[in-house]
């Protein structure tokens, strides 16, 4: 739990209790890559807009097609996850759902496992600017981890939400497994 004030914890705890009555969510994968993750989240919570940014036009060609040949609800927007969140038109209060999974490039090694700090961009700065651009919203983040983690990237990563919980899964064999680090920022879970 990320330590506030007594007056940021009465914020808090109104927002959470807004939350809890919030309508459908909306759901952006700032990393959208197949919007597949995105289309199964939006899916599960039943969300109002699942919306995506790709930024890769190889990818976003690819993308747009099977989400077309499928008839998917979802809207993939050919443009970085910075200048597409500036452009978004977010209903105040709405709760959105955010997965992130910029590219691990070179921040995944064997032998220490994956520091937030060295993806590209770095899961801070995205979480920075995300909650620049979305300040009138409450944020649920989901944010891909590696089933080994740097404890100090993730300790950073960690301190930036009013409540977090880290889940690693065993679906693959040891070393090859993801894991998930839910955030909650704007309100408390
Ligand atoms: C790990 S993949 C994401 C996988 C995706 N969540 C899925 O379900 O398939 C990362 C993707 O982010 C894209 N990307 C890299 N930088 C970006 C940026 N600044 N804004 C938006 N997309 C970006 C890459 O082209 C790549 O397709």
């Amino acid at each position: 739990m990320h330590p506030r004030s007594t007056r940021g914890q009465h914020r808090a705890r109104h927002r959470c209790s807004r939350v809890q009555r919030a309508g459908p969510q909306w759901v952006l994968d700032l990393f959208a890559g197949s919007g597949n993750t995105l289309y199964w989240i939006a899916k599960r919570v039943g969300a109002q807009r699942g919306i995506g940014f790709e930024l890769d036009d190889a990818v976003f060609e690819l993308a747009r097609k099977n989400i077309s040949l499928m008839g998917l609800k979802i809207d993939l927007v050919h443009e970085g996850y910075e200048v597409g969140l500036r452009a978004l038109n977010v209903p105040d209060d709405q709760l959105v759902i955010l997965f992130v999974a910029p590219p691990w490039g070179q921040a995944l090694k064997e032998t220490s496992g994956l520091d937030l700090r060295r993806t590209t961009p770095p899961v801070s700065d995205v979480i920075d600017l995300t909650t620049a651009a979305l300040a009138r919203n409450q944020l649920l983040f989901g944010i891909q981890v590696h089933e080994t983690v740097n404890p100090e990237s993730l300790a950073e990563i960690s301190a930036r939400f009013e409540s977090s919980k880290l889940t690693i899964y065993d679906i693959n064999a040891p070393g090859q497994n993801h894991g998930l680090l839910l955030g909650t920022w704007g309100w408390t879970a």
